[in-house]
């Protein structure tokens, strides 16, 4: 048996941070675990995300854009997904096939059935067991991205966070972060629709609490899946 974890949300909602944190709790307790990011996450996705992010590509096509996202999500799960999850592991995504429906399908208006058939061609049907969902407002994530990288623990402590993991760089302002609000919005409102359509899959988080507290609870969403998981050694 298998667990694959999808984070989701608007821009600066902190799922860098909480992929993290959730990677860095189990690693600490022995079980298999790795930490990826879409787009992304192989060399070829790397490669494909600079493309996808390059402030300069203002004349980059809709369907480019899909096709390019679709591209680096076949790589990723053709090349650690996949493996990854048919040997007993478990994998944590930051962002995955969910991003495409809010961002492209929602955010620009494209036809949700045939994002779906394209995604289903990348990822060869894999769905994730369990999408965590950090609930922000478009206007208050992106104000986070814009401020320094520390936020307040529940003790009021200052922490550094969204700080470089293996294979996952910091916050970037990339070619889709600078559309405007009003698209951004449509990509928080596209993510609770989907919410609304498959709840068992997602589970809603409050991302304006503090970082530890989300971890903590994440950590004990994703607990009494684990006992499918056979920890190392
Ligand atoms: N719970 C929190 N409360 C306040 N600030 C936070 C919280 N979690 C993260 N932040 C801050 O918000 C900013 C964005 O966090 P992070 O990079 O984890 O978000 P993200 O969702 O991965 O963003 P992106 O959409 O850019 O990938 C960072 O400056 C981080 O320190
Ligand atoms: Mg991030």
């Amino acid at each position: 048996m298998s667990l694959f974890v999808t984070f989701e949300g608007p821009e600066g909602s902190g799922k860098s941070t909480q992929a993290r944190l959730l990677y860095e709790h189990l690693q600490a307790r022995g079980y298999p675990v790795i930490l990826t990011r879409e787009p992304g996450g192989t060399r070829i996705g790397e490669l494909i995300r600079r493309i996808l992010v390059d402030l300069q590509h203002t004349e980059m096509a809709p369907t480019t854009e899909i096709l390019l996202f679709s591209a680096a999500r076949a790589q990723l799960v053709s090349e650690l997904v996949r493996p990854y999850l048919d040997a007993g592991g478990i994998v944590l995504c930051d962002r995955y096939a969910d991003s495409t429906y809010a961002y492209q399908g929602y955010g620009l208006n494209r036809d949700l059935d045939e994002l779906r058939a394209i995604t289903s061609i990348a990822t060869g049907g894999l769905q994730p067991d369990l999408t965590i969902y950090l609930d922000i407002s478009a206007e208050e994530g992106l104000e986070r991205k814009r401020q320094p990288r520390v936020s307040r623990t529940s003790t009021g402590k200052l922490v550094a966070a969204g700080l470089p993991t293996p294979n996952v760089s910091p916050p970037e302002w990339n070619r889709l972060d600078a559309r405007d609000l009003a698209y951004h919005q449509r990509v928080a409102n596209g993510f609770r629709e989907l919410m609304l359509h498959e709840p068992e899959r997602w589970r809603r988080m409050d991302a304006r609490l503090p970082v530890d507290e989300l971890a903590r609870t994440i950590a004990e969403v994703v607990e009494p899946l684990l006992e499918r998981i056979t920890p190392l050694n």
